[in-house]
């Protein structure tokens, strides 16, 4: 008997979340408890790290959990390794669900660099307007260069003030090319700070600073254990033997 595991956060999981629910497949979806009102999924969910390494090994044992499917994002890197050590010990049948990065267009003009670290290295002396469009984990080293004045964009009200002068938008995405320009013009952005998230659901600011003619400071993602990946969610459905069941 099929019994999956979504590590979910993001688009891709709520969409094959859908599609085992529609297809009738036991699945339990977990969210890592980041978001205060997560989307609803139409399966049962839970909320909350597992305890590391071992503390998914046993509920994948504790739950009888025959697939798990990281559908997490690409730069949650650390929740990936876990999965893949936990599957290893527990000899479960593990795969991404991984969206292609972006791809740099001729009209892009693109700073690639490796980390964050690396992204506050390249941003100008003069003082810049500055949208920082990453996780509000990852902001703190961005107070070493205060000359700036950063716009930041969460889902969620921030529980502490950022340690820096800044603007915060609390608006929850998917965002138009033109919700974008919107926001990015008044404010005359000059940069914008991004990670190669890929897929649909954060493009747009991409596409917005092709318009503008803006740099991005593009940060690459987190390497990650070797594991078998798929990009979509009928490659999933026809991993667990289910492809007919889509409907499609
Ligand atoms: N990174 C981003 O920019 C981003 C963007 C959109 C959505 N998200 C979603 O937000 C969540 C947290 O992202 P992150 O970058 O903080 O991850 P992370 O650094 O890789 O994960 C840190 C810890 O959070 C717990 N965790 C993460 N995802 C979980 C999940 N789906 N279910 C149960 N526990 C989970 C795990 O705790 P334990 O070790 O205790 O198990 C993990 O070790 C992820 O699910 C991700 O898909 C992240």
């Amino acid at each position: 008997m099929t019994r999956a595991l979504i590590l979910g956060g993001t688009a891709d999981a709520s969409e094959l979340a859908a599609a085992l629910a529609r297809a009738r497949i036991d699945a339990v979806y977990s969210y890592g408890g980041r978001t205060r009102a997560p989307a609803d999924q139409p399966l049962p969910t839970r909320i909350g790290g597992f305890g590391g390494v071992s503390g998914l090994a046993d509920y994948i044992r504790r739950e009888t959990i025959t697939h798990v499917i990281d559908a997490t994002h690409p730069f949650a890197a650390g929740m990936s390794r876990n999965a893949a050590a936990a599957c290893a010990e527990t000899g479960t049948p593990l795969l991404a669900l991984e969206r292609a990065p972006w791809t740099k267009a001729s009209a892009d003009h693109w700073i690639e660099i490796a980390d964050v670290d690396a992204a506050v290295a390249a941003l100008p002396d003069e003082p810049t307007n500055v949208f920082l469009a990453i996780g509000r984990q990852h902001i703190a080293p961005f107070a070493g260069r205060p000359q700036h004045k950063y716009t930041l964009r969460f889902v969620d009200p921030p529980a502490a003030p950022p340690p820096f002068a800044a603007e915060v938008i609390v608006s929850r995405g998917p965002f138009t090319l033109q919700d974008e320009i919107e926001m990015l013009r008044p404010r005359r952005i000059a940069v914008i700070v991004a990670r190669n998230s890929g897929g649909d659901g954060a493009r747009a600011k991409i596409d917005a600073a092709r318009m503008l003619g803006l740099p991005v400071i593009m940060i690459a993602r987190p390497s990650l254990p070797e594991r078998r990946r798929v990009d979509s969610v009928a490659e999933v459905m026809d991993w667990l033997g289910h492809r007919t069941c889509l409907g499609a």
